[in-house]
């Protein structure tokens, strides 16, 4: 099938590679020139596993094609995915501007029917705009319909959960559209992944209410991990607990210093005011992103409470994206972790895998930040090392030689990424894990 993408951010760029490498012709539109040479070269300005592969793979076999010019682009295909950003505003509300600038140009070029599919992430009945919005501003009586497919993709998985997702929700109304959306995702479907149609709307609220389940899921766990602290349990066999009851699934049970990144904390709040504004109160979701901002304040009081003196002290911190395998700092609980702790005067040395040029634009060094080529050198001489993101080579890192680069072996851990037992000569500190006061009164 032809397909026209139009934005080429994360979700974009995913989308237009991933249906090319499902044999689709796909044509891209950018806004800009920024960065359109090096994708048509196959290199994302993004880092995501696997991407730069299949844009490769695709342009090689000239199955996808990047252009700025929209009004070429909407007449390339009758399938059109508005994949555009829809940030947040001051009161937490979705911006959905570049939303409605689509819909003018898709208006003003339009020439025969297209089937107009969103994929951003918008409030409910932002399909109903889209419509209006295409009547009203072209110029002769047109032929469309506008259906969603939320996207459901993760960072750092994106191009796995495209090819492998738990379901693909649709929200459409004509017979057409439904059958245009069983052949696109026939290669999905005819491997068994899960096709769910509804109405645009319900496609709509799907995603913002996934997105917010799976941060109270989150904060939840934070919450609990709180509470073992308090009463000497360790969080991971809790959560393991808790998780093996199928009903609850093990998946978002991972206890740390909470959700970052350009989704939840942005979702979340419009979600929130879209409530608001029919006239719902989302308490639970309030509460969920408020015990989120506190699991940031509470981390940087452990901090304290273990270091004392955060001033002149060396602090290694390993991890700046807001979850590993992406170079994404948006949200990322580091911004505020790092922020405070050089404002209290900490000598900070950062590594990250592939975060640091991104993070580098809001903290550039200084005399107290200093960036590091590898982990290692990051630790070097360090009073202290702080975990903030679990990326696998953290995991994987060799105890003993940590031990000795180290002034002193003391390990705060925003991600639960050691096992306490296993940490032997080191002062380890987790969330929701070995609370020593607690373990001595229970001895
Ligand atoms: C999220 C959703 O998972 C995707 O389904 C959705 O498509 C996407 O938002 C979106 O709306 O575009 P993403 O933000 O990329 O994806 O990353 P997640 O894996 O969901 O993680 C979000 C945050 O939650 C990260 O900061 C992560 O560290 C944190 N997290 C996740 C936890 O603190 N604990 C967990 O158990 C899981």
């Amino acid at each position: 099938m032809k397909i026209t993408v139009i934005g080429a951010g994360y979700v974009g760029l995913v989308t237009a590679a991933c249906f090319a490498e499902l044999g689709n012709q796909v044509l891209c539109v950018k806004k800009t020139e920024k960065n359109l040479e090096d994708l048509r070269k196959g290199i994302s300005p993004i880092y995501e596993p696997g991407l730069n592969e299949i844009l490769q793979n695709n342009l090689k076999k000239d199955r996808i094609k990047f252009t700025t010019e929209i009004g070429k682009a909407v007449n390339f295909s009758q399938v059109i995915f508005v994949c555009v950003g829809t940030p947040q505003n001051d009161d937490g509300e979705a911006d959905l501007s570049q939303i409605e600038e689509v819909a003018r140009e898709i208006a003003r070029n339009i020439e025969g029917y297209k089937l107009i599919i969103e994929k951003s992430t918008v409030p409910v009945h932002t399909h109903q705009w889209i419509k209006k919005t295409i009547k009203r501003y072209s110029p002769d009586e047109v032929d469309f319909e506008v259906a969603s497919n939320p996207e459901f993709l993760r960072e750092g998985s994106a191009v796995e959960d495209f090819m492998n997702p738990d379901r693909i929700v649709v929200g459409v109304k004509s017979d057409h559209a439904r059958s245009t959306f069983k052949k696109l995702y026939s290669p999905l479907t005819d491997k068994g992944h899960e096709l769910i149609m509804v109405s645009p709307a319900s496609a709509e609220l799907i995603k913002h209410a996934s997105n917010s389940f799976l941060a109270m899921k989150i904060s939840y766990i934070n919450m609990i991990a709180e509470l073992c602290e308090k009463v000497g349990v360790d969080i991971k066999s809790v959560a393991e607990g808790i998780g093996s009851d199928k009903r609850i699934g093990k998946k978002f049970l991972e206890a740390g210093i909470g959700y970052g990144g350009s989704c939840f904390p942005k979702d979340l709040k419009a979600f929130i005011k879209i409530a608001e504004d029919s006239g719902v109160d989302f308490k639970l979701l309030r509460d969920t992103d408020e015990i989120n901002s506190n699991t940031r304040i509470k981390f940087l009081e452990k901090i304290d409470d273990i270091l004392w003196i955060n001033k002149d002290k060396k602090i290694a911190v390993w991890g700046l994206a807001f979850k590993p395998n992406t170079d994404d700092t948006r949200d990322a609980p580091s911004l505020e972790i790092v922020d405070r702790l050089h404002q209290k005067g900490a000598q900070l040395n950062l590594f990250d895998p592939k975060a640091m040029g991104n993070f580098k634009l809001s903290f550039p060094e200084d005399d107290l930040i200093h960036y590091h080529d590898n982990k290692y050198d990051a630790l070097e001489d360090s009073d202290a090392l702080i975990i903030l993101t679990e990326w696998e080579e953290f995991i994987d890192a060799d105890l003993s030689r940590m031990k000795n680069l180290m002034k002193l072996p003391i390990i705060i851990d925003g991600r639960n990424i050691y096992e306490p037992r296993n940490m032997r000569g080191f002062e380890y500190y987790g969330i929701g894990r070995n609370n020593s006061d607690v373990s001595e009164i229970l001895k």
